[in-house]
């Protein structure tokens, strides 16, 4: 018998900056990022039933639907350190792309976890549900506080940035996945070393002066990966072409967004680049509710 049940919006997330500034003793790297959160999203749909067990269901057949998606192993987690002992059923209706830098997977962990303690009655508070995030990854404890914030260790220590303004942007990956661990471990032997300071990115989204946001768009990943794959540069120059105010890859990509101040030229653009590439997405900033 189904007890409970919610539905949540699990959203894609682009890196506005992402310094790599070294490799760690623990294998990861430590990072200085700016992420934010866009209008791309998975629907993550939670119920709790008597059966126990998890079960999860989601639209991309690619997709594992046991111990290998993060999102059953979020919700494994979460059981267990909650001491319950009922069943959760899972179904994530999959929009944003796999293997993309977007952080599809951790966006669904972290709606599962939100979405867990809402219907059990909050057996967690906020400080809780943020160690959980983090023993499921890097990115989770962003995607599971959402908005737009500066992050640094390896990804998960947060501050929070009051992005102003209504920007646009294009979502552009190219047909092939990148493997995170592998992109940063090609940094290790070839990356760049210096960065630019995270500070006139940060003062740009305060003031909402996207054009000083496009101008200040940084990523130590991004030419790792573009030395193995054109199609980034390649996107990259096309974005810029069309009007963008900056374009860069996000995270370990292959995902390349372009920057808009305009719906007009976004929508342009979009539409341009959609012939080209299928996967191809027009999206603006996702506020999370309750949040300017
Ligand atoms: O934390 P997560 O499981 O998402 O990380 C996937 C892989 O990305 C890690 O195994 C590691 O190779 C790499 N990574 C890293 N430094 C980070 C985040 C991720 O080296 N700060």
């Amino acid at each position: 018998m189904t007890q409970a049940g919610i539905r949540l919006l699990a959203p894609a997330k682009i890196n506005l900056f992402l310094a790599v500034k070294g490799l760690r003793a623990d294998g990861y790297h430590d990072l200085a990022t700016v992420m934010h959160q866009v209008s791309l999203c998975d629907v993550v749909q939670i119920k709790i039933d008597e059966k126990p067990g998890i079960r999860l269901i989601t639209t991309n057949p690619e997709l594992a639907d046991d111990e290998g998606n993060l999102a059953y192993r979020a919700a494994a987690l979460f059981m267990k350190k909650a001491g319950l002992e009922q069943g959760v059923d899972i179904f994530i209706e999959k929009h944003i792309p796999l293997g993309a830098g977007l952080a599809g997977g951790s966006a669904d962990a972290a709606a599962v976890i939100k979405g867990l303690n809402l219907i059990m009655g909050a057996p967690f508070n906020d400080k809780d549900l943020l160690a959980i995030a983090e023993m499921l990854g890097s990115d989770v404890p962003f995607c599971l506080y959402g908005g737009t914030v500066l992050a640094w260790g390896r990804g998960e220590l947060l501050s929070p940035i009051a992005a102003a303004g209504e920007p646009h942007f294009v979502l552009v990956k190219p047909p092939f996945s990148l493997s995170t661990a592998d992109v940063y471990s090609t940094w290790d032997k070839r990356g760049e070393r210096c960065y630019p300071p995270v500070t006139d990115m940060v003062e740009a989204l305060g003031r909402g002066d996207w054009r000083k946001v496009g101008a200040s768009l940084y990523n130590s990943l991004e030419t790792v990966a573009a030395g193995q794959h054109h199609e980034i540069p390649e996107i990259k120059a096309r974005l810029l072409s069309l009007g963008a105010e900056g374009a860069l890859m996000s995270g370990s990509g292959p995902t390349v967004f372009g920057v808009f101040r305009g719906y007009t030229d976004a929508k342009q653009a979009y539409l341009e680049l959609l012939r080209d590439y299928t996967e191809c997405f027009l999206v603006s900033s996702y506020r999370p509710e309750g949040r300017e």
